[in-house]
């Protein structure tokens, strides 16, 4: 009998180790034999530890299990999809997985994420198969044509990035992966990498045949051990199975890769912060121009993308640009990895295409709050992403219906707040991460956010309120057109959005004291 334990990091940390251990104990003891999986996570993440049994209706689903219950699901025949009181039934009608459209993550948590027969089983290569059989400009004219935009959060088109690499003229170019995964209530690139990282290694080789890059790094940060192991043993698979190396899969194409670790600094994410790290330099933002596509890593053309558009390259390849395309809404096509996160009966990662408003992503599909009171304030694109109240819960998420909004995607990170939330205290803490992750290179940001501060803390204590809100709104302008990069320009996202949208938290403390 074959049963699935994650070792996805969200499964450990909830002891999927000592329930796989418990399940081995168990069949030992009973005289049964089982053939324990560790795979990747469904994204459930409520459910974990999601114990699953392969039977001959399909996989059947327990959760969340704890050591202790091993016994019971054992006395209740859960090898055979006996019920229980933490059976789903069928993994796959469980309505959160059931309403998908799981293109990136189509098999994370189905297969053992070091099994590269499950990847091949599952589809996986056969995009690679396509690129080292085409012209390069072919792959980078399929990845514009599929409309796939940069999924870190700034939504450039990843096609037009390729093309002007390919253009470059040089003699070393690189493919960097941006897998510092920073953002608040994101962890999309950690459940790829630890799930099935045989796809970015996929998606990376063939952005370095289409724009003609040898050399590829993946940049994690030091928070992330389980998923640098498991990418540097699939690197290591895909060494000794011709997939990566001298020859791709018998071609004339070479292309390797390794995983660098960063230290944790937040502004590493910010990409030419990143290429200043991995060439071992400190973590300081590059003035733009040059952009890194012409003078990235080591000074040479680079691809700087994110892991999520890097592993949404193979399934684009394989069913063509058009296939892709056709979901989404506007200019925002194929899907998008959701994060939901912070006070949600149901938190987890929702691959979907773009369209869906943020009301049905918050009540529907988050399940609303987990304290079961209403819903105060949603941020959604990490700590630099705008605070939005339910009134504006009909905001499709695309990328350009969120601008207009005021707010940003960015990772598509959502952290939901109930109304015991405090939005002047919110607004402070942007400042203050802001001050705390400033990598001090330009004024705004690096003086703007303590002066930011300070202001804060002027209102709340009711020190002229009003001229102190005036200028919390002059410094927000003065950090979001004159900072050199994202981390000063949109910090004043946050603080504004707060301020917009919830006045009464920076009413004088008197009010405030009495309201509470
Ligand atoms: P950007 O708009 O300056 O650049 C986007 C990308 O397009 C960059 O890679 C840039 O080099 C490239 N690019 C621009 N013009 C180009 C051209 N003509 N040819 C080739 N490439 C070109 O945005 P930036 O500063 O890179 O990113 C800001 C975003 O990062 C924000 O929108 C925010 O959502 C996101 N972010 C993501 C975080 C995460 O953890 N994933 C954390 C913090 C911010
Ligand atoms: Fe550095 Fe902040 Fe300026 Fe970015 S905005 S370059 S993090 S000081």
């Amino acid at each position: 009998v074959t049963v699935f334990v994650p070792r996805d990091s969200a499964a450990l940390a909830v002891g999927a180790d000592k329930v796989a251990a418990a399940i081995q104990r168990e069949a030992e003891a009973r005289g049964i034999d089982v053939h324990i999986v560790r795979n990747g996570s469904r994204g459930m993440l409520w459910l974990e530890v999601l114990v699953e049994v392969r039977t001959d209706h399909g996989r059947v689903a327990y959760g969340p299990v704890k050591a202790s219950d091993v016994p019971s699901l054992f006395d209740a025949s859960f090898l055979t999809g006996g019920n229980h009181r933490l059976c789903h039934g069928l993994t796959s009608e469980i309505p959160f997985l059931k309403n998908q459209t799981r293109l990136t993550f189509s098999r994370c948590g189905i297969t053992d994420p070091l099994s590269l027969e499950d990847y091949r089983h599952y589809k996986g290569l056969t995009g690679l198969q396509k690129a080292v059989a085409m012209a390069p400009a072919d792959i980078v004219k399929q990845v514009t044509d599929s409309g796939l935009r940069g999924r870190g959060g700034a939504g450039f088109p990843t096609g037009i990035k390729w093309k002007t690499v390919a253009d470059a003229r040089a003699d070393q170019k690189y493919i960097v992966c941006n897998a510092d995964e920073g953002d608040s209530g994101t962890f999309a690139d950690r459940m790829i990498m630890e799930g099935d990282p045989f796809v970015l290694i996929e998606g990376m080789a063939i952005a370095g045949i289409a724009v003609g890059a040898t050399k590829g790094y993946v940049y994690t940060r030091s928070e992330y051990p389980h998923a640098i192991a498991v990418m540097e043993e699939a690197i290591a698979i895909a060494r000794r199975e011709g997939i990566l190396g001298s020859s791709v899969l018998g071609s004339a194409y070479a292309f390797d890769m390794e995983v660098r670790m960063g230290a944790g600094a937040y502004v590493c994410g910010e990409e030419t912060s990143l290429l200043n790290s991995l060439e071992g330099k400190r973590g300081i933002v590059r003035a733009k121009p040059p952009l890194p596509a012409l003078e990235g890593l080591f000074g040479k053309p680079t691809v700087v993308n994110n892991v999520m558009s890097l592993a949404s390259i193979p399934v684009i390849m394989d069913r063509g640009a058009q296939f892709y395309r056709d979901y989404g809404v506007g200019r925002s096509h194929g899907t998008i990895p959701i994060q939901l996160a912070g006070n949600l009966k149901h938190g987890g990662l929702y691959e979907t295409a773009f369209g869906l408003t943020l009301g049905q992503i918050v009540n529907e599909i988050g399940g609303g709050t987990i304290s079961d009171r209403p819903v105060k304030a949603v941020q959604v694109g990490g700590p630099l992403g705008a605070y939005f109240p339910p009134a504006l819960f009909d905001t499709v998420f695309d990328y350009e219906a969120f601008t207009a909004a005021g707010g940003l995607i960015g990772h598509a990170g959502i952290v939901v707040f109930d109304d015991t939330v405090d939005m002047l205290k919110q607004a402070r803490f942007a400042m203050e991460f802001c001050a705390v992750e400033s990598c001090g290179k330009c004024t705004p940001c690096r003086i703007g956010s303590t002066r930011g501060v300070e202001t804060v803390d002027k209102i709340a204590q009711g020190i002229e309120p009003e001229k102190n809100k005036v200028l919390l709104e002059d410094l927000c302008n003065t950090m979001k057109f004159g900072s050199l990069c994202a981390l000063g320009g949109f910090t004043p996202y946050p603080v504004m959005s707060a301020l917009t949208h919830f006045p009464d938290d920076f009413a004088p403390a008197p009010v405030r004291e009495a309201a509470e």
